[in-house]
């Protein structure tokens, strides 16, 4: 059964945009967000290596699956996190995700690194 996400992104200049995520295509969120013209760096590819896919989430934290020790360990080593912190590619898009509304907080491309 295939059902639509509605993912309410809001980027680093505070502009917000709704777009509907396909939950059976197999994807992560962090590739979603890219696919959707977000320039996350996600240098590792997804492997819970490189935090900068960071996120925050906004709406729906308590629906999401508990992070994994990889995706936990990982998010301990950015200088700033926050409550409702996800790395966006431990994020599986499938029937079980709720509808969230997001907030990038990882390095872009192009970015310095702070
Ligand atoms: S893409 Fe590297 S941790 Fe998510």
């Amino acid at each position: 059964m295939s059902k639509d996400i509605k993912i309410k992104v809001i980027d680093k200049n505070e502009q917000k945009k709704e777009l509907t995520a396909p939950s059976d295509l197999g994807l992560n969120l962090m590739e979603f967000l890219k696919a959707n013209g977000y320039p996350i760096l996600a240098t590792c590819g997804g492997m819970a290596l490189c935090a900068t896919c960071h996120i925050e989430i906004i709406e729906n934290y308590d629906q999401l699956p508990e992070p994994s020790n990889d995706e936990w360990n990982m998010l301990d080593t950015l200088p700033q996190i926050y409550p409702t912190s996800r790395l966006a590619c431990q994020i599986k898009l499938n029937e079980n995700t709720p509808d969230l509304t997001i907030k990038i907080r990882g390095e872009l491309e192009g970015e310095e690194s702070a």
